[in-house]
């Protein structure tokens, strides 16, 4: 999604602002644009189309020097993606502008500034913040008043970095709702979405808090909070490598971070061996906190939701914790009843998902006895808004459809069902069952792996198909949920998972010798339900791919095509029989030549509502 990078040097700083970008370019992008002050004060602007290499190119082109800047890779929501909606946006010929985040009210405020005589170049919520910015800058005010006064006028989400030549040594900047990070270097200052793009210059980080406004300069820093007073925030250092985005010889990303999950999965479970209690894994206090925890209320979007899924049957199953789960975007805005002693846990890849995060911000105090979030990225917004963390072990993942970090995020949720079960109604036995599943599992994902063949082969017959029904019973039916998602996402064919059992309640009636139908046919205890179901579509024409291991004792034979599983303890077969399906969405996707790591439409972080 949209990216800022902005620098107050004495130095000049377009290539720190293009650099930035680039770290910033797998979160998805459809145009990008930068913006300095040169030496004679002028504003110099590059911005387009496209990606950030093409900026590049433009630059090397015509050159645009300056020791301050801003720079902005943009994920379309208000105008379509084009050169002139793309950020910096400009007023005046003084001020240039970027924006993450949405303009609720930029409706009402364009008729305002329009009535004042101001022109507007673009379709965007943004351009009324940089028009009212140079309003307020005309009206006498300072830099950082002029701010202050812009942000009271809006309502919505932002990280906002503007310049402006009557300044040239500053750079202003506001947050609320989308994250912005300080990047504190020697006789040089810098702003970011995200302080990856930042470890190029520093190590040094202050993490804006909602509402902050703050004024940067080469050698000055200031940060005022919403009330407009000034404030002193914690510094951090962060010293762990950065790590590098590289295709390690895969073709895309997607597929080698599919292969990393042994690696990471055994990584993430690693944890418990540092820890053997378990709690600990989840932060410090962890223990006194689950000792009190009688509920869980998971939360978390997309692949994330799919995960928190998963471990409502942990918990209550193994655990015997009541579980609800929902996504984000529909508990933030909900009513809710919730019940004394719930652990509130968010489950996020990014760690900075705008619905994860309101719907976390938005709980009422003492509504929960604390918070956890399952994330993959330290320092991410939710990681540091949370009272307690478990860090999946993942490592970077570039490829829009999320793979290994799901699978890790299932493990330390499986993890936090032996920590929650073991004060509740997990024997020992059962505890050490699971863990020493968890402990087998990276061999029973590698076996999968090897499936790749069979699974490239099983996948030509969806080529042509424009739909496709993926189906499971019980914790297979997130996993089918989870199949159906990835497919859609990167092979645009539509599909969609229901509990075996609805079928008769409405899908059948899609079910024709055009159907592909998915089935997640473990063995189990649910099994001779499934083949049941299964045998209705069948009789109605549809052709079955079943994912099974042997001891399901499903035969290939005339429209049912098996892939044979491996068979594994029952508690880790969801994350086994995931890996099977993310390959198969590969290998549809691939064979229809589409983008598979940046699939249209799509952003890798969804930073906005
Ligand atoms: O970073 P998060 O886990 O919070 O992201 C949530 C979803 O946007 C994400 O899982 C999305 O559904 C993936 N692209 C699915 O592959």
């Amino acid at each position: 999604m949209c990216g800022i990078v902005a620098a107050a040097a004495r130095r000049e700083v377009s290539e720190i602002l293009l650099e930035g970008l680039r770290r910033l370019e797998y979160r998805g992008y459809d145009s990008a644009g930068m913006a300095l002050i040169d030496n004679e004060h002028n504003l110099q602007l590059h911005k387009q189309q496209g990606k950030v290499c093409e900026l590049e190119k433009a630059q090397k082109l015509r050159p645009h020097l300056g020791c301050t800047g801003i720079a902005h890779t943009r994920w379309a929501t208000h105008g379509e993606p084009s050169g002139v909606n793309a950020h910096p946006h400009i007023s005046g010929q003084r001020i240039a502008l970027v924006h993450n985040g949405i303009i609720e009210n930029h409706m009402r405020l364009r008729e305002e500034l329009m009535a004042q005589g101001y022109e507007f170049a673009s379709a965007t919520d943004t351009e009324v913040v940089v028009h009212l910015l140079h309003r307020a800058l005309e009206g006498g005010k300072s830099l950082l008043k002029a701010m202050q006064d812009t942000v009271g006028r809006l309502d919505g989400a932002y990280a906002l970095a503007a310049i402006d030549v009557d300044h040239p040594d500053q750079v202003v900047a506001a947050r609320k709702g989308s994250p912005l990070v300080i990047g504190i270097g020697i006789g040089e200052n810098f702003l970011a979405s995200d302080q990856l793009a930042l470890r190029q210059v520093t190590d040094r980080f202050i993490f804006l808090e909602e509402g902050d406004v703050v004024l940067i300069s080469p050698s000055t820093l200031q940060i005022f909070d919403q009330a407009g007073a000034p404030v002193e925030r914690k510094k951090s250092l962060i010293s762990e490598a950065v790590e590098v985005a590289d295709l390690g010889g895969f073709d895309h990303y997607m597929l080698k971070e599919i292969h990393e999950q042994p690696r990471a999965l055994a990584a993430t479970f690693a944890q418990a061996a540092n820890y053997p209690g378990i709690d600990e894994c989840f932060g410090a206090g962890a223990g006194a906190v689950f000792d009190r925890v009688k509920a869980v209320q998971i939360v978390a979007c997309g692949t994330s939701f799919h995960a928190g899924m998963v471990a409502r049957y942990w918990l209550e199953e193994l655990a015997g914790i009541p579980c609800q789960v929902e996504v984000a975007s529909e508990f933030r805005y909900r009513k809710r009843v919730t019940h004394a002693d719930t652990l509130l846990v968010t489950v996020s890849q990014s760690g900075e998902t705008a619905d994860s995060l309101a719907a976390l911000r938005n709980a009422q105090p003492g509504e929960f006895v604390a918070s956890l979030v399952v994330s993959n990225v330290a320092n991410s917004s939710l990681v540091r808004d949370s009272d307690l963390v478990f860090l999946t072990k993942a490592g970077m993942e570039i490829g829009v459809a999320s793979t290994k970090a799901f699978t890790t995020q299932l493990v330390g949720l499986l993890m936090l069902t032996v920590a929650l079960g073991r004060r509740s109604s997990m024997s020992e036995q059962k505890q050490q069952d699971v863990l020493a599943a968890l402990r087998g599992l990276p061999e029973y994902v590698q076996q999968t792996l090897e499936l790749n063949d069979d699974i490239e082969r099983l996948s030509e017959a969806f080529i042509p198909k424009h739909h496709a029904l993926f189906l499971g019973r019980g914790i297979q039916y997130p996993i089918a949920m989870e199949g159906a998602l990835k497919l859609k996402e990167i092979s645009y064919i539509h599909a969609e998972a229901y509990p075996a059992g609805e079928l008769k309640h409405g899908p059948l009636a899609l079910v024709d010798d055009d159907m592909p139908v998915v089935a997640v046919a473990p063995s189990d205890d649910l099994l001779e339900k499934l083949k049941s179901n299964l045998e209705e579509v069948r009789s109605r024409g549809g052709e079955l791919f079943v994912f099974a291991d042997r001891q399901a004792g499903f035969k290939s034979e005339a429209r049912v095509q098996v892939l044979p599983m491996p068979h594994c303890p029952e508690v880790i077969k969801p994350i086994v029989y995931t890996v099977a399906l993310q390959l198969l969405s590969y290998h549809v996707a691939l064979q229809k030549g589409t983008d598979v790591d940046k699939p249209r439409n799509l952003a890798k972080s969804v930073t906005v509502e």
